[in-house]
C-alpha cells in the first residue's frame, strides 16, 4: 500500500483532481496489469484501469486494486469521459510520456499539470515483492553464465553464444532477454555496447559478455570478460584494474552516498592506473520494471543512495583497436553497504 500513499501524497501536493497514468511501466508498477494498452485515472478517492476488449478478463484478474472501466471507443476518449464523469478539472499527467497530440486533446477539456519522473521516483525504493522477482532474475543470470562457459569455443560466432545464452535464460524460467545481448569478442571488446554481431571468435579474444533475464516482469544485468585462449598481458592487466576498481565499489558503497561519489569510487582506481579516458560510461545505474532506472551513478548524479534501490556497479576500461573488459553485478543497496544480488565468478577466467 506504501506505493498508493505516495501517490495520494502527490495528488495532494499537486492540488490535483485526477491523475492519468499511460505508460506502460508506470502503469504495470502502479496497478500489475500486464496488457500492453490502457491507463489509470487515479482520484483522492478512486482508483481506474481502462483498457479495451482484449483485457477485459486479464485486467480485472491482474488490477484488483483499481476499478475496471472497459473502452468502448478510443482510449483517450475513454480517459476524457472518465474525467467529465468525475467531476476533474485540475488533472496531472507524465510530462516525459505523453505525447503533443494526447496533450492537445486534454488541453481542451482541462487544466493541465505536467509532473516528471515522479512515479519514477516511487519505484526506486523497490519492496520485498519486487526483491524476490529480481533475486530470481539474477538467479537466472548467474546460472546461464556458468553454462555458456562450458559452451563457448573459439571458431564459434558471437551470435551463436547470443542465442544459446538466452534459450538458457529462457530455460531457466525467463521470459526473455532483459536487453539486446552484448557479445563483443576480441578487437570489438572495446565497443562498451557490442551488440552480438557473426565475428568469429578466436583464441586469444577476451569475450565480453553482458546480458540479463526479464522475470515476470523484473529485470537483472550483467558483465563478466573472459578469455578464450590466454589472452595478452596488456589485457590481463586491464582486466585486473578493473576488478580492482569494481571490488572497490562494490566494498564501500552504502547509503547516503551521492550517484556521483558512488561513481568516483571505481573511476578513481581506474584514473590512478591511466586508463581514465578508457573509461567512457557511468559507474551503474538502477534498475527494476526498466533495465536502466533512475538514479544513475555517474559524476552527474547528486542523487542520494537510499536501501531499497536496486543498482549496477560496472566499470569497464576500452582500447580501441585492443579490446575491452566490463565487470558488472547487480546489489541492492542497505542500511549498511550493497547486497550482492548477482555471484557469477570474476577471477580472470580463461577457456582452454
Ligand atoms: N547493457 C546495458 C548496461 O549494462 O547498462
Ligand atoms: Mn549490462
Ligand atoms: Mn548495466
Amino acid at each position: 500500500m506504501i506505493k498508493f500513499d505516495k501517490v495520494q501524497a502527490l495528488i495532494e501536493r499537486e492540488n490535483l483532481d485526477a491523475l492519468i497514468i499511460m505508460s506502460d511501466h508506470n502503469r504495470r508498477y502502479l496497478s500489475r496489469f500486464t496488457g500492453s494498452s490502457g491507463a489509470l485515472v487515479i482520484t483522492s478517492n478512486q482508483r481506474y484501469l481502462l483498457s479495451d476488449f482484449r483485457y477485459n478478463v486479464q485486467a480485472q484478474q491482474e488490477a484488483t486494486e483499481f476499478e475496471f472501466v472497459l473502452q468502448e471507443k478510443g482510449l483517450l476518449e475513454s480517459i476524457v469521459n472518465l474525467l467529465n464523469e468525475t467531476g476533474a478539472k485540475r488533472v496531472g499527467f507524465e510530462g516525459e510520456h505523453v505525447n503533443y497530440n494526447t496533450y492537445k486533446l486534454l488541453n481542451d477539456s482541462f487544466e493541465l499539470i505536467a509532473l516528471t519522473g515522479e512515479i519514477e521516483e516511487i519505484r526506486m525504493i523497490k519492496n520485498s515483492e519486487e526483491l524476490k522477482l529480481i533475486k530470481e532474475a539474477c538467479r537466472i543470470a548467474d546460472q546461464s553464465y556458468e553454462h555458456i562457459l562450458t559452451f563457448v569455443q573459439p571458431g564459434m560466432t558471437e551470435l551463436e553464444v547470443k542465442n544459446e545464452l538466452e534459450a538458457h535464460m529462457t530455460k531457466l524460467g525467463a521470459s526473455g532477454p532483459s536487453f539486446d545481448t552484448i557479445v563483443a569478442s576480441g578487437y570489438r571488446g572495446a565497443l562498451p555496447h557490442g551488440v552480438a554481431s557473426d565475428k568469429v571468435i578466436e583464441s586469444g579474444d577476451m569475450v565480453t559478455l553482458d546480458f540479463g533475464a526479464y522475470y515476470k516482469g523484473y529485470a537483472s544485468d550483467i558483465t563478466r570478460s573472459f578469455g578464450v585462449g590466454a589472452v595478452s598481458p596488456e589485457m590481463e592487466n586491464i582486466y585486473n584494474i578493473v576488478l580492482e576498481s569494481q571490488l572497490k565499489a562494490l566494498a564501500e558503497i552504502k547509503a547516503g552516498m551521492t550517484g556521483k561519489e558512488a561513481d568516483s569510487i571505481s573511476r578513481d582506481v581506474i584514473s590512478a592506473n591511466g586508463y581514465g579516458k578508457n573509461f567512457g560510461h557511468s559507474l551503474g545505474h538502477s534498475f527494476g520494471l526498466e533495465v536502466h532506472e533512475q538514479p544513475g551513478l555517474s559524476q552527474k548524479s547528486n542523487t542520494v543512495l537510499k536501501p531499497g534501490m536496486c543498482i549496477t556497479i560496472e566499470p569497464g576500461i576500452y582500447v580501441d583497436g585492443l579490446g575491452g573488459v566490463r565487470i558488472e553485478d547487480d546489489a541492492v543497496v542497505t542500511e549498511n553497504g550493497l547486497e550482492k544480488l548477482t555471484h557469477s565468478r570474476k577471477e580472470l577466467f580463461i577457456i582452454e
